[in-house]
C-alpha cells in the first residue's frame, strides 16, 4: 500500500492525476495538499471528495510545519505538482513564483528527506530548456536555458531536486512535459481561454504573429507519464514527456474556430508576450524506452473531447473564483487591433 502526498492536487494536472490513480489502483491512497491559490479549485475533485482512499489537507508547501504534519499522516511518496504555473503572471510579478516553485520545493525536499520517503517526483516542464529554432528537439541532455521568470523558477527547483538526490541520496526523479490540454484547465491558458471566449462569441487574443510553436499533449497522457516515473523511474533521472504534436498558435486558433463554427474575425492580434519562447518540441524516446510509457490520445480526438467538456461544464467555468483572466491580456499587453 502506498500513500501519496500529491501537492497542488486542486489544480489542472494534479486533479486529473488524483482521479486517474484512485480509479486505477486500489493499493494507493492519496493525500491532496494544496493551499488553494486562484488556480486551486476544490470543484476539480468534487466527484472524489468522499472516496475512502482520498483526503484533502489545506496547506502551503512553503510552510515547513504544515508540510511536516502532512508527511506524518503515513506518507510513503511525494508527487509535487504545486506551482505557480502561468508565464504571463510571472512576467507581471515573479515573487510568488520564486516563493512557491523554488522555496516550496526546498521545503518539500527537506521534509521528504526527514520522512524517509520511498520516491519523490518533481513535476517540471519543458520550458526549463528554453526556446528552439526551426529544427531539433529537447532531450534530457539539453542544457537548461530558462527564459521566463516561471521557467527560471522551475529550473531552480529542478537543480535543487538533483542536488538533494546527489548529496543526500533522496530517491528523486524529475519529469519534464510539454503543453497540456484537457478538462479542468484554468481558463487563463490558451486552449480553455479561447474555447470559453469563442463559445460566448468573444474575441481571442493571439500574441505577436501567432507563429510560436507548442507541442501539445493530453493531460491524461502526462498523468500516466508521471505515474510511470513514480513507479519505475530511476532516482537521479529526468524523463521528458511530449505529444509529438507541434502546432503554431495561429493554426491551433484556426482549428478551434472551425471546430466551434466561429468566424476568423474573432481573432485579435495583440502585442507579443515579452521574451516569448518561439518553439518547444520534446523528444520523449527515453520515457518510451525506459518506462514503457506511450501516449493514448490523438490530438484530434482529445481536442474534440476537451471542447465538448468545456461546453458541457459551464457551471464549472462560472464557479471560478477570480474572473481577471477574462481581461488579463488587455491589462498586460497592448491591443494591436
Ligand atoms: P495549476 O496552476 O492549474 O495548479 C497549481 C496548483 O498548485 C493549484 O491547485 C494551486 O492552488 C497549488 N499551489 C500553488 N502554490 C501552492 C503552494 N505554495 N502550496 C500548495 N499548493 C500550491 O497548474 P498545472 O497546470 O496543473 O501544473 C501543475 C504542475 O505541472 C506545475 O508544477 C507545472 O509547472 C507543471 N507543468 C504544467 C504544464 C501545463 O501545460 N499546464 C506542462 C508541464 C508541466
Ligand atoms: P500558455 O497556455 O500560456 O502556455 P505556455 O506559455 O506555458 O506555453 O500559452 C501557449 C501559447 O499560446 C504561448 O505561445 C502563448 C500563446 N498565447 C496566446 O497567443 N494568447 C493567449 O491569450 C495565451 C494565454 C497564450
Amino acid at each position: 500500500m502506498s500513500t501519496l502526498l500529491v501537492t497542488g492536487g486542486c489544480g489542472f494536472i494534479g486533479s486529473n492525476f488524483i482521479r486517474h490513480l484512485l480509479a486505477t489502483d486500489r493499493a494507493v491512497s492519496v493525500i491532496n495538499f494544496d493551499c488553494l491559490t486562484y488556480a486551486g479549485n476544490l470543484a476539480n475533485l468534487a466527484d472524489v471528495v468522499d472516496h475512502p482512499r482520498y483526503r484533502f489537507v489545506k496547506g502551503d508547501i512553503t510552510d515547513r510545519e504544515q508540510v511536516r504534519a502532512a508527511l506524518r499522516l503515513g506518507v510513503t511518496d511525494v508527487i509535487n505538482f504545486a506551482a505557480e504555473s502561468h508565464v504571463d503572471r510571472s512576467i507581471q510579478d515573479s515573487g510568488p513564483f520564486v516563493r512557491t516553485n523554488v522555496i516550496g520545493t526546498q521545503v518539500l525536499l527537506d521534509a521528504a528527506r526527514e520522512g524517509g520517503v520511498k520516491k519523490y517526483v518533481q513535476v517540471s516542464t519543458d520550458e526549463v530548456y528554453g526556446s528552439l529554432g526551426a529544427d531539433g528537439f529537447f532531450t534530457e541532455a539539453t542544457p537548461l536555458h530558462p527564459n521566463s521568470p516561471y521557467s527560471a523558477s522551475k529550473a531552480g527547483a529542478d537543480l535543487l531536486v538533483q542536488a538533494y538526490e546527489h548529496t543526500f541520496g533522496l530517491p528523486a526523479v524529475i519529469t519534464r512535459c510539454s503543453n497540456n490540454y484537457g478538462p479542468y484547465q484554468f481558463p487563463e491558458k490558451l486552449i480553455p481561454l479561447f474555447v470559453t471566449n469563442l463559445v460566448r462569441d468573444e474575441p481571442v487574443p493571439v500574441y505577436g504573429d501567432g507563429q510560436q510553436v507548442r507541442d501539445w499533449i493530453h493531460v491524461l497522457d502526462h498523468c500516466t507519464g508521471v505515474e510511470a516515473a513514480w513507479r519505475r523511474g530511476k532516482p537521479g533521472e529526468v524523463y521528458n514527456f511530449g505529444g509529438r504534436c507541434e502546432k503554431t498558435n495561429l493554426d491551433l486558433t484556426l482549428t478551434l474556430l472551425d471546430l466551434l463554427g466561429k468566424p476568423r474575425t474573432l481573432i485579435r492580434y495583440v502585442k507579443d508576450r515579452p521574451g516569448h519562447d518561439r518553439r518547444y518540441a520534446i523528444d520523449c524516446a527515453k520515457a518510451e524506452r525506459e518506462l514503457g510509457w506511450a501516449r493514448q490520445t490523438t490530438f484530434d480526438q482529445g481536442l474534440l473531447e476537451t471542447i465538448n467538456w468545456y461546453k458541457a461544464n459551464a457551471t464549472w467555468i462560472a464557479g471560478i473564483k477570480t474572473k481577471d483572466y477574462l481581461t488579463y491580456y488587455e491589462n498586460q499587453y497592448d491591443r494591436l487591433q
